[in-house]
């Protein structure tokens, strides 16, 4: 397993990560899917029995996973790396459990200005993780803060560890949320507990997540992780290709009208009338066995 983990870890750093507690433990059947690329904030695997999930773990314990450029750049190009991946079907995206992110690097920000931000178009590469067609879900343990409660909101599905706080706190450091929070939370949860959320910077809890409709469930802190991979498997076994158009499909209910968002999932319902696998579901259904699709 040493071996095998090398290949995704900066040099010298594998021992220390093995000998980790288990909420970083490496996952059982797991193996290297970046191509030998190392990554300095990152572990990234693939797991489950056909390998067909890839999980993400931000890995930078001392700034609890705060985003910094670096991270983002290396969560953007490992997730080109399972979006491409054609055994990968859905990703889990996940943390530690005392922080899945404590949201963007506040000390890399700290002597920013404006001109610097809009030159650079500072966090024009978050976009990434909306724009992936794969399914991905959120595995948030402890503290899921500012860009780390955005970054999470991202993802189509968040599963919750019930020790998990999600906050937008930008407020308190004189600033707004940046990366999707204000369109995203407000979505997610309403009006009104958005605007106290961001403009309080109080916290909520998993239970409160839960209730409100930004988590779809909470797990004991122990057991999120397994709970996220089984529930990203069973997504991987259904077509790639017909889950992709179904979170299309899902994704345009944020974009458009009822009339639109209606007609897009018209079409791409009959779109799956051209695959091989709408074929082979409907066969199988009728032939009382189990589907097997092949992602055509
Ligand atoms: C940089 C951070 C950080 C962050 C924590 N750290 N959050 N560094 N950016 N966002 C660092 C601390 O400086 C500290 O490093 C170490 O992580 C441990 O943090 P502590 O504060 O000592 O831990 P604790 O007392 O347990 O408190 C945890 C915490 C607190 C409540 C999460 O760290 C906190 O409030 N963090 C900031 C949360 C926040 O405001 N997030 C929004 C950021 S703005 P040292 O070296 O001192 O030990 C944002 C903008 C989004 O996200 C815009 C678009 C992306």
């Amino acid at each position: 397993m040493a071996a095998v983990l090398r290949g995704v870890l900066r040099p010298g750093a594998a021992r220390r990560r093995l000998l980790l507690p288990s909420p970083l433990r490496p996952l059982p059947g797991a193996r290297c899917c970046s191509a030998g690329a190392p990554f300095q904030y990152l572990a990234v695997q693939k797991t489950g029995a056909r390998q067909s999930v890839g999980v993400i773990r931000l890995e930078r314990p001392q700034a609890l996973n705060a985003l910094c450029e670096g991270l983002m750049k290396e969560l953007g190009q490992a997730l080109e790396t399972l979006e491409n991946d054609p055994q990968v079907g859905a990703i889990v995206i996940t943390g530690s459990q005392k922080a899945f992110a404590a949201g963007a690097d506040i000390k890399e920000m700290q002597n920013k200005n404006f001109q610097e931000c809009y030159s650079s178009n500072f966090l024009a590469g978050w976009d990434k993780v909306s724009t992936v067609r794969k399914p991905i879900i959120a595995a948030v343990n402890g503290y899921a803060l500012g860009g780390g409660c955005e970054l999470a909101m991202m993802c189509d599905i968040i599963y919750a560890g019930e020790k998990a706080q999600f906050g937008q706190p930008e407020i308190l450091l004189g600033t707004i949320p940046g990366a999707g929070g204000t369109q995203r939370l407000t979505r997610a949860v309403g009006k009104s507990l958005a605007m106290e959320m961001i403009l309080t910077g109080d916290r909520i809890s998993a239970t409160e997540a839960k209730e409100a409709g930004l988590v779809s469930k909470v797990f004991p802190v122990e057991k999120l992780l397994d709970a996220a991979i089984a529930c990203a498997e069973k997504i991987a076994s259904n077509s790639k290709l017909v889950a992709a158009m179904a979170k299309e499909s899902v994704n345009a209910a944020f974009e458009t009208t009822l009339a639109e968002g209606t007609k897009t999932e018209k079409r791409l319902f009959y779109a799956t009338f051209a695959t091989d696998d709408r074929k082979e579901g409907m066969t199988a259904f009728v032939e009382k066995r189990k589907a097997n699709f092949t992602d055509s």
